[in-house]
């Protein structure tokens, strides 16, 4: 799969729910696969063009979990507490931005059988979930930041977006924590 990139609109849609999941399973895979691929933590799906509100996460490399992650129509239900920090994008290559985020949420949503669950998350796994279900709402992290910072990375976000339009996806990078 290819990973969409700022410009695009579907990266500005909210996702549809999912009410079919027979074929989430395979997606699900291919998501991981391309998030691995691209040295990513998390991934929307939107950022693969698939209108549903689906989301893999693995941040494994740290020590808070060992597991992955899918979440299915997720929601945040509650929030609390404050924290910074500097989060990548997928679809915004080789920009890095300080974004303020509750540090507490509360999350309910659907296992990929379908089951619901809710429970509270914090750290890097929090931080992810809400990086993604601001991604499925069509929203990105250049809105969670001042208008200054936004002129500080307007050249490379019109760079991106000439890209995006010419189709092609840009080479060589380097990321580390990328969502
Ligand atoms: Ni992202």
């Amino acid at each position: 799969m290819v990973v969409i990139k700022y410009g695009d609109p579907m990266l500005r849609k909210k996702c549809a729910k999912v009410t079919d999941f027979s074929n989430l399973p395979i997606l699900v895979d291919d998501m991981f696969d391309t998030m691995y691929e691209e040295e990513g933590i998390g991934l929307a799906a939107n950022q693969v063009g698939v209108d549903l509100n689906l989301m893999v996460i693995d941040v494994s490399h740290t020590v808070e979990t060992d597991d992955t992650h899918t979440f299915v129509n997720g929601e945040i239900t509650d929030s609390w507490g404050d924290s910074v920090f500097e989060e990548g994008c997928l679809s915004i290559p080789e920009v890095r931005l300080e974004v303020k985020r509750p540090e507490f949420i509360k999350f309910k949503y659907q296992t990929i059988d379908g089951n619901e669950k809710e429970e509270e998350f914090t750290g890097l796994l929090g931080r992810a979930i809400q990086h993604e279900i601001d991604h499925l709402n069509g929203i990105l992290i250049i809105d969670r930041v001042s208008p200054i910072v936004r002129m500080q990375v307007k050249k490379q976000l019109k760079e991106i977006e000439k890209e995006s339009k010419q189709k092609k996806t840009p080479k060589d990078r380097k990321e580390s924590f990328v969502l």
